[in-house]
């Protein structure tokens, strides 16, 4: 054989052992790492506690860790501390395993971004991918090394206060989301100094809360469970998630953190995952309220086995394992099993080489470059929902009042969720107007209400007074940021306090009303809309929400959000969604409604389709909507055939043309409907969106490809499957409108 030959063949041999390398050097160093440790230590690993709750037990956790009974802690950020508890790991503790340290970085750590709903509102992955990678940046430098982000929970109901934390109702937008968080927040390597662990949770569909109502129960079948709530996951864990979160809520009388379906035959199994399973903040021992173990050793013994590999607080590991595996309910397998894979991420992490945070370091908290991209995020993730053309504001306005509880909300404005971001470090809207905008326009503020459930009305006065003297008035109403996140459900979802009738007021005035609503979630807002001349939905916002809005509102920036979820008119309606199932009486949308039903109406004379006599059908505004202060054209849609056989693509082509005056970004979104399927299918999916910025006239071409696997769903052989048939496809702005075609999959 020729010289060359054997040489390329060395040269082959010599690059595959190394591709394979870092996956064999690391299954090696956690067999190592494992075959050394005692049983208690292997326990140990299993075990994280909150160094908050327990600061005055410092000395303890100090003790425990050197004994190595613990793996892991939540809330600790001060670098010193970090670096003490590590050293008492490393070179403490008997094996020398270093800690993982867990915080809610859940949308910036200091800097902080617009609530995760809004960074879905922007349609853009990049800018979340962008915050997630600022997020990390600053948290690993304090010492934390897993975040406990992104939540990928699918919400349809906005009376739930965490859907504030997710990205909204649809699975794709989800899924794309969530990927964008997990490369954001794990970047190249999980062992730079610049990333973090991610953690998706909550592990599965408890976004479905019954109600609405947090922890409560859900109830989601086969089918909904992998076409909806399982999607984004699946996402995220083929985007390398290096941990996941187990849910408080029971599906189906199954809680979360002992259901072995979904942690070992979805997860692990058909998912491949090898991160690690953390339960939610005492989700175990939760299990005995929840009526389905009889005590924390039943808990303990069920969750083990169900493959939850890390338990959160409630210690019920670390106090009955080893009882249980003399008792031979848990098999020393699975304890090792749940240590290889803490072990795993840990050496992923770079920890073992570098676990001490490096205190000489110049902060990057709070870095000019971050706060630019936050700006960039909150502008981005504002919904402009009605405009009569008085947006952007005109040299025609000099003076401007300036009203409501969040204008000058700076701890409101960051949203839910945080602990370590400054409410000092926030721009509020009204500080930014007068800092940028101050020396064009004179701005007067009276924030009538002191915060927004406030029911006193003796400023109301002096704001008709203030807006009768201005050119024209923003009021910036919404939520208190304590009224969404964790256990914050709302049975009623319109404006609290005297906010509805602040706006009433201001209209009666006859003043240009321009009405901006900051908030955790939809609200019921039709008569403010109906109210004002122009609104904006704006999302909690973040430190930057302040500089966001000025530039909007003056037209420096141009509104580009595109609503994550649908809005309903009336809480009544919920749940109520766009991708929903047909029915066999759908509303027909010429329904008679209640103010016109005759006397005496026969009982069959109203028709019989599915909608409410007082509420109709649609909502106040669908999934995907968002207005600019452009107008967009969409036109000559085409198909690259009008039919594809599996594994094969069709490709979507439209027109697009700017045809306002205005710079601006449309959200493009592909729909598609599957119309006879062995299961009823939704009436739309989105399956594709791109934002596409043009100049005012210009026009662009915009494309899609669709393979048949987009067109997969779950169906009755509990495998993802496609179907011949026919397909409808939709191209527009919103999920409500577009442009349609029709192709076949055969
Ligand atoms: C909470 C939340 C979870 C959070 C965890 C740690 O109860 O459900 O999202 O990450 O506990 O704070």
């Amino acid at each position: 054989m020729k010289t060359k030959n054997v040489f390329l063949i060395i040269l082959s041999a010599f690059f595959i052992s190394c591709a394979e390398l870092p996956k064999n050097d690391e299954e090696k160093q956690v067999e190592t790492l494992l075959s050394k440790m005692t049983l208690e230590e292997k326990i140990g690993q299993l075990n994280q506690l909150s160094f908050i709750e327990q600061e005055d037990l410092q000395p303890q956790i100090i003790e425990a860790i050197k004994e190595g009974k613990i793996g892991s802690l939540l809330n600790v950020v001060d670098p010193i501390k970090v670096n003490e508890l590590q050293r008492a790991a490393l070179e403490g503790s008997r094996m020398g395993i270093p800690l993982i340290i867990g915080r809610d970085v859940i949308h910036g750590f200091k800097t902080i971004f617009p609530i995760p709903i809004g960074q879905a509102a922007t349609f853009n992955p990049e800018i979340v991918r962008e915050g997630a990678a600022v997020a990390a940046a600053e948290a690993r430098s304090v010492g934390v090394n897993w975040t406990f982000s992104p939540m990928l929970d699918i919400s349809r109901d906005p009376r739930w206060g965490r859907l504030a934390e997710g990205c909204g109702e649809d699975p794709y937008l989800a899924a794309i989301m969530g990927e964008a968080f997990v490369k954001g927040y794990q970047g190249n390597s999980l062992a730079d100094k610049t990333s973090i662990a991610a953690c998706i949770k909550h592990f599965v569909a408890y976004g479905a809360a019954e109600g609405g109502r947090d922890y409560n129960s859900t109830n989601i079948p086969d089918h909904l469970m992998h076409n909806v709530y399982l999607v984004p996951f699946k996402k995220a864990v083929e985007a390398g998630a290096a941990t996941l979160m187990t849910s408080f809520n029971d599906n189906d009388g199954i809680p979360a953190s002992a259901n072995e379906y979904l942690l070992r035959d979805v997860l692990r199994k058909d998912w491949g995952f090898d991160g690690f399973v953390v339960s939610d903040w005492a989700s175990i021992t939760e299990m005995i309220a929840h009526g389905s173990v009889a005590d924390a050793k039943e808990a303990a013994m069920k969750s083990i086995n169900a493959g939850v590999d890390m338990e959160m607080v409630s210690m019920s590991y670390i106090t009955y394992l080893p009882e249980l595996l003399k008792e031979g309910k848990v098999s020393e397998k699975t304890i090792d099993d749940a240590v290889r894979n803490i072990l795993r991420i840990k050496i992923r992490l770079g920890l073992f080489e570098n676990p001490y945070v490096d205190t000489e370091e110049p902060s990057i908290l709070y870095a000019e470059e971050h706060l630019k991209k936050a700006k960039i995020a909150a502008e981005q993730s504002a919904i402009l929902l009605k405009n009569n053309g008085l947006l952007p504001l005109g040299e025609n306005i000099k003076t401007l009042a300036v009203v409501g509880p969040l204008a000058d909300a700076p701890h409101d404005q960051l949203g839910t969720w945080i602990f370590d971001g400054e409410k000092e470090h926030s721009v509020t809207p009204l500080a930014a107007l007068k800092e940028m905008y101050g020396d064009k326009v004179k701005i007067v503020f009276e924030p009538a209400l002191a915060y927004s459930r406030d029911k006193n009305k003796s400023n109301f006065a002096n704001a008709m007074q203030l807006a009768r003297s201005s050119d024209a008035v923003l009021a910036i109403v919404g939520e208190e940021s304590i009224l969404s996140g964790e256990a914050h459900s709302l049975a009623d979802i319109s404006l609290k306090g005297a906010q509805k009738e602040l706006i009433a007021e201001l209209k009666k005035t006859g003043k240009p009303l321009v009405v901006v609503v900051m908030a955790g979630r939809p609200l019921t807002i039709e008569d403010e809309l109906n109210a004002s001349d122009a609104m904006l939905y704006y999302f909690h916002p973040g430190t930057m929400g302040g500089p966001a809005l000025a530039d909007l509102l003056f037209g420096k920036a141009v509104p580009s959000g595109k609503l994550p979820m649908t809005f309903p008119k009336h809480v009544g309606q919920i749940p109520l969604y766009y991708g929903h199932n047909n029915t066999g009486r759908p509303a027909q949308k010429t329904e008679t409604l209640i103010d016109d039903i005759p006397l005496e109406a026969g009982q069959t004379s109203l028709g019989n389709t599915s909608y409410y006599l007082d509420a109709g059908f649609d909502p106040l505004f669908p999934f995907g909507y968002g207005l600019s202060y452009t107008s967009f054209e969409y036109s000559d849609l085409r198909l690259s055939t009008t039919s594809i056989a599996q594994n094969e693509n069709i490709d979507v082509t439209v027109t697009l043309k700017n045809t306002g005056k205005y710079d601006a970004a449309e959200v493009v979104q592909l729909y598609v409907r599957d119309l006879v399927g062995s299961i009823a299918r939704p009436v739309k999916e989105l399956k594709g969106f791109q934002r596409i910025n043009l100049k005012a006239g210009e026009s662009q071409e915009v494309s899609f490809s669709l393979s048949s696997n987009d067109l997969a769903f779950y169906g009755l052989n509990k495998k993802f499957i496609t179907e011949a048939g026919e397909f409808k496809i939709w191209v527009g702005g919103d999920s409500a409108s577009g442009l349609e075609a029709s192709f076949s999959l055969k």
